[in-house]
């Protein structure tokens, strides 16, 4: 538990923009004590404790463990199984709290985007259930790995369109996003003509129409060239509410994410938070290279 506070804090304080000095005069402690807290040789009183998740503005909870406290429970998959041709779930059990940044990681075929499509409610699964603390219709966002755009549309087009139908038109707003999202040349040019990278920005832009309480997004940066990739995790960053993203973009995980959930073999294999793989001093590939391989 220690172990993980140490490089919560290191991170979290990175994430504040804030150095050991500045940290440890807002606490009114030495610098040294912060540098030995975030070198594990250290442990601050309850009281400092109590003072740093409040500078760092997150739960006691989460700077200790890591883990997002109970009570903002926003989802939770129960038991799910699901069979098409082979059983590709068995018993899925997973809780998502609010602010979760999960990457959900697996083998090609492992069944991810099936877990999503249960979620979002388009697979309906043989036994067990999903239960949603929200509203589907107001709360939930996606952006499916299949883009689903109407082709026959016009880039501003279809975010007008898309805009309309969440409630959040306005000329500007559809503006500011096509800017936003590098499709400003693109504005006036139908849909079936843009490249795969600037599809998939557009199906981004139109998941990110809407603040959502849960977002999910099934490979998102799959045929993005690379500055769309960096704009894209920047701009995740800033996201409220909980995420689940599928993908394979190791370097970002470690960056990006608080939890990454290992699917295997239609089980959850794995589900750990990134500050205790950091702890343990893997990064999350490394991580999941070891506990994709192991048997069982
Ligand atoms: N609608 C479907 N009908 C039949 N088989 C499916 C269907 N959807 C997924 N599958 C199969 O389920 C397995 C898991 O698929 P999927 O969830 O897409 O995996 P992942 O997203 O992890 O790559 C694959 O073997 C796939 O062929
Ligand atoms: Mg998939």
């Amino acid at each position: 538990m220690k172990n993980v506070f140490k490089s919560q804090l290191s991170l979290l304080r990175q994430k504040k923009r804030l150095s050991q000095e500045a940290l440890a005069q807002k606490l009114y402690v030495s610098r040294q004590s912060v540098s030995k807290w975030e070198h594990g040789e250290a442990e601050p009183d309850i009281d400092k404790l109590i003072a740093l998740a409040e500078i760092l503005a997150v739960d006691l909870d989460f700077l200790l463990s890591g883990q997002q406290s109970n009570d903002d429970l926003i989802m939770q998959v129960q038991k799910i199984s699901k069979k098409f041709k082979k059983t590709v779930l068995k018993d899925i059990n997973l809780s998502v709290y609010g602010r979760d940044r999960i990457a959900l990681l697996g083998a090609n075929g492992s069944g991810k985007t099936t877990i999503v499509n249960t979620i979002v409610g388009l697979v309906k699964p043989d036994n067990g259930q999903v239960k949603r603390f929200f509203n589907p219709s107001a709360d939930l966002s996606v952006m499916p790995q299949k883009n689903v755009l109407i082709e026959s549309l016009k880039v501003r087009e279809h975010v007008t369109l898309s805009t309309q139908i969440q409630r959040q038109y306005s000329p500007t707003f559809v503006t500011e996003m096509i800017k936003k999202f590098n499709l400003n040349e693109q504005s006036q040019v139908i849909i079936s003509q843009l490249s795969g990278g600037q599809r998939r920005r557009l199906a981004l832009l139109i998941s990110l129409l809407k603040p959502a309480k849960l977002l999910i997004l099934d490979e998102p940066t799959v045929g993005m060239d690379l500055e769309s990739i960096d704009f894209f995790w920047h701009y995740l960053d800033h996201v409220g509410g909980s995420v689940i993203t599928i993908t394979h973009d190791f370097n970002q995980i470690d960056h990006y994410f608080t939890r990454v959930v290992l699917l295997k073999d239609g089980v959850i294999a794995k589900d750990e938070s990134v500050a205790a793989i950091h702890a343990n001093n893997q990064t999350i590939e490394q991580w999941y290279r070891v506990n994709n391989q192991a048997v069982g």
